[in-house]
Protein backbone atom coordinates (compact mmCIF):
# COMPACT_ATOMS: atom_id res chain seq x y z
CA UNK A 1 0.00 0.00 0.00
CA UNK A 2 0.89 3.25 -0.77
CA UNK A 3 0.43 6.81 1.16
CA UNK A 4 -3.28 8.31 -0.07
CA UNK A 5 -3.52 11.70 -0.76
CA UNK A 6 -6.85 13.83 -1.54
CA UNK A 7 -6.08 16.79 -3.60
CA UNK A 8 -9.17 16.61 -5.91
CA UNK A 9 -12.15 14.50 -5.35
CA UNK A 10 -10.16 12.30 -8.57
CA UNK A 11 -7.97 10.90 -5.95
CA UNK A 12 -10.53 8.22 -5.27
CA UNK A 13 -12.17 6.37 -7.17
CA UNK A 14 -15.61 6.05 -7.78
CA UNK A 15 -16.89 3.53 -5.10
CA UNK A 16 -14.39 4.89 -2.63
CA UNK A 17 -15.88 8.16 -2.93
CA UNK A 18 -19.49 6.61 -2.30
CA UNK A 19 -18.41 4.91 0.67
CA UNK A 20 -16.58 7.96 2.12
CA UNK A 21 -20.17 9.91 1.66
CA UNK A 22 -22.30 6.81 3.49
CA UNK A 23 -19.38 6.64 6.04
CA UNK A 24 -20.05 9.91 6.73
CA UNK A 25 -23.84 9.56 6.77
CA UNK A 26 -23.29 6.54 9.32
CA UNK A 27 -20.68 8.75 11.65
CA UNK A 28 -23.53 11.66 11.94
CA UNK A 29 -26.20 9.34 12.86
CA UNK A 30 -23.50 7.57 15.44
CA UNK A 31 -22.17 11.07 16.83
CA UNK A 32 -26.14 11.68 17.54
CA UNK A 33 -26.25 8.82 19.15
CA UNK A 34 -23.53 10.04 21.54
CA UNK A 35 -21.25 6.78 20.35
CA UNK A 36 -17.84 7.65 20.30
CA UNK A 37 -14.73 5.34 18.12
CA UNK A 38 -11.31 6.84 18.09
CA UNK A 39 -9.14 5.40 15.83
CA UNK A 40 -6.98 8.53 15.71
CA UNK A 41 -5.59 7.95 19.76
CA UNK A 42 -2.37 9.42 19.75
CA UNK A 43 -2.27 10.42 16.18
CA UNK A 44 -1.46 14.31 14.86
CA UNK A 45 -3.04 16.01 12.29
CA UNK A 46 -1.29 19.05 10.99
CA UNK A 47 -3.15 21.87 10.08
CA UNK A 48 -1.20 24.50 7.52
CA UNK A 49 -3.49 27.49 6.85
CA UNK A 50 -2.12 30.27 4.53
CA UNK A 51 -5.64 31.62 4.25
CA UNK A 52 -8.42 32.69 6.75
CA UNK A 53 -10.95 29.86 7.78
CA UNK A 54 -14.06 29.02 10.21
CA UNK A 55 -15.83 25.67 9.09
CA UNK A 56 -12.37 23.97 7.43
CA UNK A 57 -10.28 24.67 10.43
CA UNK A 58 -12.68 24.26 13.46
CA UNK A 59 -14.38 21.20 11.36
CA UNK A 60 -10.76 19.25 11.14
CA UNK A 61 -9.81 20.35 14.28
CA UNK A 62 -13.51 18.88 16.36
CA UNK A 63 -12.66 16.12 13.92
CA UNK A 64 -9.36 14.98 14.89
CA UNK A 65 -10.62 15.17 19.11
CA UNK A 66 -13.94 13.47 18.68
CA UNK A 67 -11.63 10.92 16.77
CA UNK A 68 -9.35 10.65 19.95
CA UNK A 69 -6.54 12.81 17.92
CA UNK A 70 -5.28 16.23 18.44
CA UNK A 71 -4.80 18.98 15.61
CA UNK A 72 -2.01 21.29 15.45
CA UNK A 73 -2.61 24.91 14.04
CA UNK A 74 0.24 25.91 12.05
CA UNK A 75 0.50 29.69 10.40
CA UNK A 76 2.92 30.79 7.91
CA UNK A 77 3.22 34.12 10.12
CA UNK A 78 4.71 32.26 13.16
CA UNK A 79 6.33 29.08 11.19
CA UNK A 80 8.97 29.11 8.58
CA UNK A 81 6.88 28.54 5.85
CA UNK A 82 6.14 31.89 6.07
CA UNK A 83 10.17 32.89 5.88
CA UNK A 84 10.54 30.73 2.70
CA UNK A 85 11.37 27.83 3.85
CA UNK A 86 11.12 25.19 1.11
CA UNK A 87 8.02 23.00 0.72
CA UNK A 88 9.74 20.04 -0.25
CA UNK A 89 11.91 20.66 3.14
CA UNK A 90 8.75 21.78 5.08
CA UNK A 91 7.04 18.38 3.71
CA UNK A 92 10.04 15.99 4.71
CA UNK A 93 9.85 17.58 8.60
CA UNK A 94 6.01 17.93 9.13
CA UNK A 95 5.54 14.75 7.86
CA UNK A 96 7.95 13.08 10.14
CA UNK A 97 6.44 14.08 13.11
CA UNK A 98 2.21 14.05 12.63
CA UNK A 99 0.46 11.22 11.14
CA UNK A 100 -1.38 13.32 8.39
CA UNK A 101 -1.32 17.28 6.43
CA UNK A 102 -4.31 19.42 5.60
CA UNK A 103 -3.59 22.34 3.81
CA UNK A 104 -5.21 25.63 2.52
CA UNK A 105 -3.29 27.47 0.60
CA UNK A 106 -2.79 29.68 -2.71
CA UNK A 107 -1.10 27.83 -5.81
CA UNK A 108 -2.21 24.11 -6.19
CA UNK A 109 1.27 23.20 -6.57
CA UNK A 110 1.67 23.24 -3.33
CA UNK A 111 -0.14 20.78 -2.60
CA UNK A 112 1.19 18.58 -5.07
CA UNK A 113 4.81 19.51 -4.37
CA UNK A 114 3.99 19.07 -0.65
CA UNK A 115 2.40 15.71 -1.19
CA UNK A 116 5.30 14.43 -3.21
CA UNK A 117 7.50 15.29 -0.30
CA UNK A 118 5.24 14.22 2.14
CA UNK A 119 5.02 10.42 4.37
CA UNK A 120 1.63 10.81 5.41
CA UNK A 121 -1.43 11.48 3.50
CA UNK A 122 -1.66 15.02 2.84
CA UNK A 123 -5.44 16.86 2.01
CA UNK A 124 -6.66 19.88 0.25
CA UNK A 125 -8.21 22.05 3.12
CA UNK A 126 -8.99 24.43 -0.18
CA UNK A 127 -6.69 25.54 -3.13
CA UNK A 128 -6.88 28.47 -5.55
CA UNK A 129 -7.89 25.45 -7.83
CA UNK A 130 -10.04 22.66 -5.98
CA UNK A 131 -12.10 22.72 -2.61
CA UNK A 132 -12.41 19.17 -2.72
CA UNK A 133 -13.81 18.70 1.46
CA UNK A 134 -16.38 21.13 0.58
CA UNK A 135 -17.63 18.83 -2.11
CA UNK A 136 -17.92 15.71 0.06
CA UNK A 137 -19.46 17.39 2.48
CA UNK A 138 -22.00 18.81 -0.37
CA UNK A 139 -22.53 14.78 -2.01
CA UNK A 140 -23.25 14.23 2.01
CA UNK A 141 -25.88 16.86 2.32
CA UNK A 142 -27.64 16.50 -1.19
CA UNK A 143 -27.95 12.05 -0.80
CA UNK A 144 -29.47 12.91 2.99
CA UNK A 145 -32.02 15.21 1.92
CA UNK A 146 -33.26 13.94 -1.90
CA UNK A 147 -30.93 11.02 -2.32
CA UNK A 148 -28.43 10.03 -4.84
CA UNK A 149 -27.58 13.20 -7.05
CA UNK A 150 -26.84 10.46 -10.33
CA UNK A 151 -28.98 11.32 -13.20
CA UNK A 152 -29.75 14.79 -12.16
CA UNK A 153 -29.33 18.21 -12.80
CA UNK A 154 -26.85 20.57 -10.96
CA UNK A 155 -26.81 24.38 -11.67
CA UNK A 156 -23.31 26.32 -10.91
CA UNK A 157 -24.41 30.28 -10.45
CA UNK A 158 -21.34 32.39 -10.37
CA UNK A 159 -17.42 32.56 -10.49
CA UNK A 160 -15.75 29.65 -12.27
CA UNK A 161 -13.76 29.16 -9.10
CA UNK A 162 -11.70 26.53 -6.89
CA UNK A 163 -15.54 25.22 -5.99
CA UNK A 164 -16.84 25.25 -9.61
CA UNK A 165 -14.06 22.94 -10.34
CA UNK A 166 -14.86 20.51 -7.56
CA UNK A 167 -18.28 20.38 -8.82
CA UNK A 168 -16.80 19.66 -12.15
CA UNK A 169 -15.36 16.18 -10.92
CA UNK A 170 -18.09 15.82 -8.52
CA UNK A 171 -20.67 15.79 -11.65
CA UNK A 172 -17.72 13.42 -13.48
CA UNK A 173 -17.49 10.56 -10.78
CA UNK A 174 -21.00 10.79 -9.44
CA UNK A 175 -22.75 11.20 -12.59
CA UNK A 176 -25.07 14.49 -12.60
CA UNK A 177 -25.83 16.72 -15.54
CA UNK A 178 -23.64 20.34 -14.57
CA UNK A 179 -24.76 23.39 -15.78
CA UNK A 180 -22.29 26.35 -15.05
CA UNK A 181 -23.70 30.08 -15.58
CA UNK A 182 -20.78 32.65 -15.49
CA UNK A 183 -20.23 35.80 -16.83
CA UNK A 184 -17.37 35.78 -20.10
CA UNK A 185 -13.90 36.14 -18.50
CA UNK A 186 -15.20 33.89 -15.66
CA UNK A 187 -15.32 30.39 -16.88
CA UNK A 188 -13.69 27.58 -15.26
CA UNK A 189 -10.31 26.31 -16.49
CA UNK A 190 -10.51 24.92 -19.83
CA UNK A 191 -8.31 21.51 -19.01
CA UNK A 192 -10.67 20.80 -16.25
CA UNK A 193 -13.41 21.70 -18.28
CA UNK A 194 -12.23 19.87 -21.10
CA UNK A 195 -11.97 16.28 -18.79
CA UNK A 196 -15.94 16.58 -18.29
CA UNK A 197 -17.00 17.77 -21.67
CA UNK A 198 -19.45 15.05 -21.67
CA UNK A 199 -21.52 16.19 -18.40
CA UNK A 200 -20.91 19.79 -18.22
CA UNK A 201 -22.10 22.94 -19.91
CA UNK A 202 -20.95 26.65 -19.78
CA UNK A 203 -24.35 29.04 -20.32
CA UNK A 204 -24.72 32.91 -19.87
CA UNK A 205 -27.65 33.36 -17.93
CA UNK A 206 -28.25 32.18 -14.36
CA UNK A 207 -32.01 31.28 -15.66
CA UNK A 208 -30.54 28.88 -18.19
CA UNK A 209 -28.59 26.89 -16.00
CA UNK A 210 -31.24 26.78 -13.32
CA UNK A 211 -34.20 25.53 -15.00
CA UNK A 212 -35.13 22.09 -14.45
CA UNK A 213 -32.32 22.28 -11.78
CA UNK A 214 -32.37 19.65 -9.01
CA UNK A 215 -29.62 21.30 -7.17
CA UNK A 216 -28.30 24.78 -7.01
CA UNK A 217 -25.18 26.04 -5.95
CA UNK A 218 -23.77 29.30 -6.16
CA UNK A 219 -20.25 30.79 -4.08
CA UNK A 220 -18.51 34.45 -3.51
CA UNK A 221 -17.59 36.15 -6.75
CA UNK A 222 -14.29 37.26 -5.71
CA UNK A 223 -12.15 34.45 -3.30
CA UNK A 224 -9.36 34.77 -1.06
CA UNK A 225 -6.61 36.26 -2.83
CA UNK A 226 -8.65 38.22 -5.29
CA UNK A 227 -9.57 40.80 -2.88
CA UNK A 228 -8.50 43.93 -4.76
CA UNK A 229 -10.60 42.37 -7.78
CA UNK A 230 -14.02 43.37 -6.01
CA UNK A 231 -15.20 45.82 -7.70
CA UNK A 232 -14.73 44.79 -10.81
CA UNK A 233 -16.38 41.46 -10.05
CA UNK A 234 -19.21 43.10 -8.49
CA UNK A 235 -20.23 45.05 -11.94
CA UNK A 236 -18.88 41.44 -13.94
CA UNK A 237 -21.50 39.35 -11.43
CA UNK A 238 -24.47 41.75 -11.89
CA UNK A 239 -27.81 39.73 -12.71
CA UNK A 240 -26.12 36.64 -11.04
CA UNK A 241 -28.09 36.99 -7.86
CA UNK A 242 -29.44 33.58 -6.91
CA UNK A 243 -33.14 34.26 -5.02
CA UNK A 244 -36.58 32.95 -4.81
CA UNK A 245 -37.67 34.51 -8.54
CA UNK A 246 -34.36 32.04 -10.04
CA UNK A 247 -35.62 29.29 -7.95
CA UNK A 248 -38.99 29.15 -9.40
CA UNK A 249 -37.01 28.13 -12.62
CA UNK A 250 -35.84 25.39 -10.72
CA UNK A 251 -37.55 21.50 -10.26
CA UNK A 252 -40.18 21.86 -7.46
CA UNK A 253 -37.89 20.12 -5.04
CA UNK A 254 -34.91 22.12 -5.85
CA UNK A 255 -32.13 22.89 -2.61
CA UNK A 256 -29.71 25.67 -2.63
CA UNK A 257 -26.28 25.04 -1.28
CA UNK A 258 -23.56 27.92 -0.51
CA UNK A 259 -20.25 26.56 0.99
CA UNK A 260 -20.33 30.16 3.12
CA UNK A 261 -19.15 32.18 4.06
CA UNK A 262 -22.05 33.92 2.17
CA UNK A 263 -22.42 37.59 1.36
CA UNK A 264 -26.67 38.53 1.24
CA UNK A 265 -27.53 40.30 -1.30
CA UNK A 266 -24.45 39.71 -3.76
CA UNK A 267 -24.25 35.92 -4.91
CA UNK A 268 -27.44 35.29 -2.90
CA UNK A 269 -30.45 36.75 -1.34
CA UNK A 270 -30.81 36.83 2.25
CA UNK A 271 -34.21 36.00 2.18
CA UNK A 272 -32.96 32.36 0.00
CA UNK A 273 -30.36 31.64 2.59
CA UNK A 274 -32.47 31.51 5.56
CA UNK A 275 -35.24 29.85 3.67
CA UNK A 276 -34.84 26.57 5.46
CA UNK A 277 -37.72 24.65 2.63
CA UNK A 278 -34.88 25.38 -0.20
CA UNK A 279 -31.30 26.59 1.18
CA UNK A 280 -29.48 23.51 3.30
CA UNK A 281 -26.29 25.83 4.01
CA UNK A 282 -26.41 24.66 7.71
CA UNK A 283 -26.37 21.31 6.98
CA UNK A 284 -23.98 21.44 4.11
CA UNK A 285 -21.48 23.54 6.74
CA UNK A 286 -22.07 20.45 9.59
CA UNK A 287 -20.85 17.86 7.41
CA UNK A 288 -18.00 19.26 7.03
CA UNK A 289 -17.08 17.87 10.21
CA UNK A 290 -18.91 14.30 9.29
CA UNK A 291 -17.44 14.38 5.52
CA UNK A 292 -13.84 14.58 6.46
CA UNK A 293 -14.07 12.49 10.06
CA UNK A 294 -15.15 10.02 7.32
CA UNK A 295 -12.01 10.97 4.34
CA UNK A 296 -9.52 10.74 7.28
CA UNK A 297 -10.09 7.19 8.11
CA UNK A 298 -10.14 6.33 4.27
CA UNK A 299 -7.14 7.44 4.13
CA UNK A 300 -5.36 6.33 7.39
CA UNK A 301 -7.02 3.03 6.86
CA UNK A 302 -5.45 3.05 2.93
CA UNK A 303 -2.23 4.11 3.87
CA UNK A 304 1.10 2.54 5.13
N1 LIG B 1 -16.58 26.66 3.29
C1 LIG B 1 -15.38 26.83 3.87
O1 LIG B 1 -14.37 26.22 3.49
O2 LIG B 1 -15.39 27.72 4.90
P1 LIG B 1 -14.14 28.31 5.67
O3 LIG B 1 -13.41 29.23 4.72
O4 LIG B 1 -14.73 29.05 6.83
O5 LIG B 1 -13.25 27.19 6.11
N1 LIG C 1 -14.19 30.33 -3.40
C1 LIG C 1 -14.02 30.68 -2.01
C2 LIG C 1 -14.40 29.54 -1.14
C3 LIG C 1 -14.28 29.82 0.34
C4 LIG C 1 -14.64 28.65 1.20
C5 LIG C 1 -12.59 31.10 -1.78
O1 LIG C 1 -11.68 30.45 -2.33
O2 LIG C 1 -12.37 32.08 -1.06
Amino acid sequence: MAVRHFLTLLDLNRDELRSVVERAIELKALRNQGIASEPFRNKVLGMIFEKSSTRTRVSFEAGMAQMGGSALFLSPRDTQLGRGEPIEDSARVISRMVDMVMIRTFGHNVLERFAEYSKVPVINALSDSYHPCQLLADLQTYVEHRGSPEGKTVAWVGDGNNMCHSYINAALMYDFELRIACPEGYDPDEAILARAKDRVQVVRTPKEAVSGADWVATDVWASMGQETEQQIRLRAFDGYLVDHELMTHANRDAIFMHCLPAHRGEEVSGELLEDEKISVVWDEAENRLHAQKALMEFLQDNSN
